[in-house]
């Protein structure tokens, strides 16, 4: 009898074959998964041996297509995450229709649609708000790589757990009863959206697909490693129109704030844009974590999120101002402070290069240094510029975090985990290196290790440890509570899927 697909050597070509067709990845804790998917497919197939059905896989775009399907988590419901949902339609969307071309219909795009609750649910929102005049003046489109999720998609008959958080008042409105506990969308609205079968990793058809002002890429890229989430990442922004919004999971903002889009905050929630001026109006609450001003500087004007800064900040912005050079250290340092604080970088780094060149052991002086470089997407000058902390210090937690955050936005999480495992030896309490791990665990599939380092973030963000100093010049993109969230949210899926 044939060894089972997983326990022969053929098993990692198998997982490499699939993560290159479809960018899925499976840890240890899903080979129970794959090893029956694969099964129902050999028998369906009338194949015994595995070597045969790996031939045939790598002979047969169909087949891996099959075996993919098996593979896809669709769980989806209606108005899922709905925070982000109103912001679009009430706030985002009316901004966006201001400037678009009313003879085009503005379109919509859900990638990675599964059974089509998400955009069935922006067409609810969108005729709530709007009503349905003819011609709907938005196309809403779904795209998935399941042809089966997106047949039934296309069928629009829905069972309980799809409605677990809708208004049933919208589900009376808006579906009719299929027999058997099931409800159908009806007709009217059923017209307004489309579903084809796409991949995402495969650059997207323009001609199926025309550039969307809107993409909900929500809940799909937490399967993928992050090549592959970059990858998608970038091709979605390049569909995206200018101006456009883009808007992931809770959960997944983090992943994707690596300077492809800036990252936006309206009402508290994160959305990204293809053009910095979409929405600037209302970011005040962003407050970027750092330690309070210093006692002989006022404060300076809103603080903008670090993330936004990524893009490096047009020369104009600000005029220059010539900064004083002070011979105390500190008060150099904390002018330096300002002007980081006030977005101008160029003009903090002179400083910065100043202050170490007189005292070049002056620690902080290096750490904010490294964050501004890292702000800046300049890697090999911040990792230099950490590195030089860790010279000064080799037990500073603050340089192995930001090692370990530079080492991630490089794509190489190999050397990110090394070092938020020495911020850990060097502090256990460290919650941004616990999150961070819980983060590279994640994307590795490892859930159970996963699961611990999110519960240690959760623990210690609760206590409160912020307030520590020593993380105080962290370019951290979000808040508190929003790291909180993620980390529950995160929790929540790991026990899902568990
Ligand atoms: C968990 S569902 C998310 C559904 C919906 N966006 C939501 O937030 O409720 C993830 C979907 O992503 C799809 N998917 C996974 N890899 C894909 C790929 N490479 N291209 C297109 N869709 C993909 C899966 O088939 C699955 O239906």
């Amino acid at each position: 009898m044939s060894q089972p697909f997983p326990d022969t050597p053929l098993y990692p070509q198998l997982l490499e074959l699939i993560r290159l067709n479809c960018g899925l990845t499976f840890g240890d804790d899903r080979r129970e998964t794959v090893c029956r998917a694969v099964q129902e497919r050999m028998t369906q197939r009338g194949i015994p041996a595995p070597e045969s059905y790996y031939a045939l896989l790598r002979r047969e775009g169909e087949e891996l297509q099959a075996l993919v399907e098996l593979l896809t988590v669709n769980e989806t419901y209606f108005f899922r995450e709905p925070d982000h949902l109103n912001l679009l339609v009430d706030t985002l969307l009316p901004e966006l229709l201001n400037t678009h071309d009313p003879s085009q219909p503005l379109s919509l795009l859900s990638a990675g649609c599964s059974t089509g609750e998400e955009a069935y649910t922006l067409a609810m929102l969108l005729a709530e708000r709007q009503g349905v005049p003819r011609p709907f003046p938005f196309t809403i489109t779904g795209i998935d790589i399941d042809s089966h999720a997106v047949a039934a998609a296309r069928n629009g008959v829905y069972g309980k757990p799809s409605f677990r958080a809708m208004d049933p008042r919208m589900k009376e409105r808006w579906f009719e009863t299929a027999g058997h506990g099931a409800f159908r969308v009806r007709d009217s609205l059923r017209q307004q959206v489309r579903f084809e079968v796409a991949n995402l990793l495969t650059a997207p058809n323009t001609e199926l697909l025309p550039p969307p002002a809107i993409i909900l890429y929500r809940n799909v890229s937490i399967y993928f490693p992050q090549e592959v989430q970059l990858r998608i990442f970038r091709q979605l922004a390049d569909l995206l129109q200018e101006g456009g919004v883009l808007l992931v999971g809770a959960s997944e903002t983090l992943a994707h704030d690596v300077g492809i889009l800036p990252l936006l905050e309206r009402q508290g929630l994160f959305y990204f844009a293809k053009r910095p001026a979409v929405g600037i109006g209302d970011r005040r609450s962003t407050k970027r974590i750092l330690s309070p001003p210093p006692p002989n500087v006022t404060s300076p004007p809103t603080a903008v999120p670090p993330t936004e800064r990524r893009q490096p900040a047009p020369a104009s912005r600000h005029p220059r101002m010539a900064v004083p050079v002070d011979t105390d250290p500190r008060r150099t340092f904390d002018n330096a402070l300002v002007l980081a604080r006030t977005q101008r970088d160029d003009e903090a780094l002179a400083l910065l290069g100043d202050l170490i060149e007189r005292n070049g052991t002056f620690l902080k002086a290096h750490g904010l240094k490294a964050c501004l470089l890292l702000n800046n997407s300049r890697y090999d000058e911040a990792r230099t510029a950490a590195e030089a902390m860790l010279e000064l210090d080799p037990l500073c937690r603050e340089a192995c975090l930001l090692l370990g955050i530079i080492a991630r936005h490089r794509g190489d999480n190999d050397e990110g985990f090394r070092r938020f495992r020495e911020a850990l030896y060097i502090d256990p309490d460290c919650w941004l290196a616990h999150f961070y791990t819980a983060e590279i665990l994640f994307n590795r599939q490892e859930r159970k290790r996963a699961l611990g380092s999110y519960e240690a973030a959760l623990r210690l963000l609760h206590n409160d440890t912020l307030q520590d100093p020593g993380q105080a010049f962290f370019p951290l993109a979000f808040n508190v509570p929003q790291f909180i969230s993620i980390c529950r949210h995160k929790l929540s899926l790991l026990q899902e899927n568990g």
